[in-house]
C-alpha cells in the first residue's frame, strides 16, 4: 500500500529516501568519542596485525561493496584484499592461507552462492567476519564474527540503503585495521570519523536534487548504450551505478575503468551516447577530464559528477552533478545517490516496475 511505502510510489524511491538515517544507524553506534568499536567482534589489535591477507566475497551490489572495500583497506591498512565473486571464489580452489580472514556481504544473508563460499572458506579454517542486513540469517548465524548493517528491512529488488550501509562498514573496518597496524594514528581516526559522521547530512543534500535528476532521466529515457566510467573507487561506484540502471530500466549500460576506455568502450560511443563520467577523486581528475575529452570529440553526452568547485569539467561536460567536498575515499558513498535516483526515473519514465524488475530476485536463495 501507499502507507508501507511511505506515500512514494516505490518501495525503492522510499528506501533511497532513507539512506541518511541507515547510514548514521550503522556509524553512530559504532563512533565513540572519536574512536571505532565494532560491536562485540572478537579481533584483538594483535589478531589484527597477523592477518595476511584479506578475501572479499559477496554476489551482485554487495561486491561491489566489496570492491570499493578493497580501496579503502588496501591504502588505509596496507593488508592485500583479494574480492571474489561468490560463484566464482566456491568453484577455483581459492588459495587460503590460515592467517587470512574472509569477509563475507550480504544484505539478505541468504544468497546461496555466498553462503557456499562462506562454507568452503570456514571448511579451509578460515576466520569468518559477516556483514549482513538481515538479523539471524544463515550467513549471520554460520560467521565467526558479525557486523550488521543498520538499514531496516529492504523491500525493493535493487538494493540502495543495504549497499550504502555495507559501504559505511568498509569505511570503519578499514580504519580499524588502519589504526591496530599502525597505518592511522587516533588523531587521524578522530578527523576521519568525525568526516564521516557528515556524510548523512550530505546524502540528505544529494537528495534534494530529485527534479533535477527526473529531467535529466526524462531525456535520457530512450538511449540505447550507457557508459559509466571512472578511476579508483569511483570506478566502484560506476559498477554500481551501471548495474542499478540496467537492472531496473532494461538499458544496457557498462561501467568502465575509464583509463580502460582507449581499450574497448570508446569504439561504441556514437553522436549522443550518454557518458557518465564520475571524477571525484583528486589526484584522478584531470586524467578525467582528459577522458571526458576524449569521449566528447567522439560525439558523447557527459554527465559528469565532480566535487564542488571543481569547476573545470564544466567547460567539457555536457552537465556537471556537483558533490559536497570530502575525502576521496568517503566520494563512494555520495556518488552512488544520484546514480540511484537517475536510473529510478529512468526506469518510471520506460514504464518499468521498479520495485520488481523482470527475471530478478531480491535474495537468490538457489544457485
Ligand atoms: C540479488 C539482488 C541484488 C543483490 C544480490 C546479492 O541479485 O537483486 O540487489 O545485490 O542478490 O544479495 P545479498 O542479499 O547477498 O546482498
Amino acid at each position: 500500500s501507499a502507507a508501507e511505502k511511505g506515500g512514494y510510489d516505490y518501495f525503492m524511491m522510499k528506501e533511497i529516501m532513507e539512506q541518511p538515517k541507515a547510514f548514521k544507524a550503522t556509524i553512530s553506534p559504532r563512533i565513540v568519542d572519536g574512536e571505532i568499536k565494532l560491536d562485540n567482534i572478537k579481533y584483538t589489535d594483535e589478531d589484527i596485525k597477523n592477518i595476511n591477507r584479506i578475501h572479499i566475497i559477496a554476489c551482485g551490489s554487495a561486491w561491489h561493496a566489496a570492491i570499493v572495500g578493497k580501496y579503502v583497506i588496501e591504502d588505509y591498512a596496507r593488508i592485500p584484499v583479494e574480492v571474489d565473486l561468490a560463484s566464482e571464489f566456491r568453484y577455483r580452489n581459492p588459495i587460503l592461507d590460515k592467517n587470512d580472514i574472509c569477509i563475507i556481504i550480504s544484505q539478505s544473508g541468504e544468497t546461496a552462492d555466498t553462503l557456499a563460499a562462506l562454507r568452503e572458506a570456514k571448511r579451509q579454517g578460515i576466520r569468518i567476519l559477516a556483514i549482513v542486513n538481515v538479523v539471524g540469517s544463515s550467513i549471520a548465524r554460520e560467521s565467526d564474527d558479525v557486523l550488521y548493517t543498520w538499514a531496516g528491512p529492504e523491500i525493493a529488488v535493487a538494493t540502495t540503503k543495504g549497499y550504502s550501509t555495507q559501504v559505511a562498514l568498509m569505511y570503519l573496518l578499514a580504519m580499524k585495521f588502519g589504526q591496530a597496524r599502525g597505518y592511522l594514528s587516533a588523531e587521524e581516526v578522530k578527523k576521519l570519523t568525525a568526516e564521516l559522521e557528515l556524510v548523512p547530512g550530505y546524502i540528505e543534500k544529494l537528495l534534494t536534487m530529485d527534479e533535477e535528476l527526473k529531467e535529466l532521466a526524462k531525456a535520457h529515457a530512450h538511449a540505447n548504450d550507457v557508459f559509466v566510467i571512472g578511476r579508483g573507487i569511483d570506478y566502484a561506484v560506476a559498477l554500481e551505478g551501471s548495474l542499478k540502471l540496467k537492472e531496473i530500466s532494461y538499458i544496457h549500460s557498462e561501467a568502465y575503468a575509464a583509463g580502460e576506455l582507449k581499450h574497448g568502450t570508446i569504439s561504441l560511443i556514437e553522436e549522443g551516447t550518454l557518458v557518465v563520467a564520475i571524477a571525484t577523486q583528486d589526484p584522478l581528475y584531470e586524467k578525467l577530464v582528459s577522458n571526458v575529452k576524449e569521449v566528447k570529440a567522439r560525439g558523447a553526452y557527459v554527465v559528469a559528477i565532480a566535487k564542488e568547485g571543481n569547476t573545470e569539467i564544466a567547460e567539457v561536460a555536457d552537465k556537471v552533478i556537483y558533490i559536497p567536498q570530502i575525502n576521496d575515499k568517503f566520494t563512494a558513498s555520495l556518488n552512488v545517490i544520484p546514480m540511484q535516483i537517475f536510473s529510478y526515473y529512468v526506469a518510471i519514465e520506460r514504464g518499468c516496475d521498479v520495485d520488481m524488475p523482470r527475471n530478478l530476485a531480491k535474495s537468490v536463495t538457489v544457485e
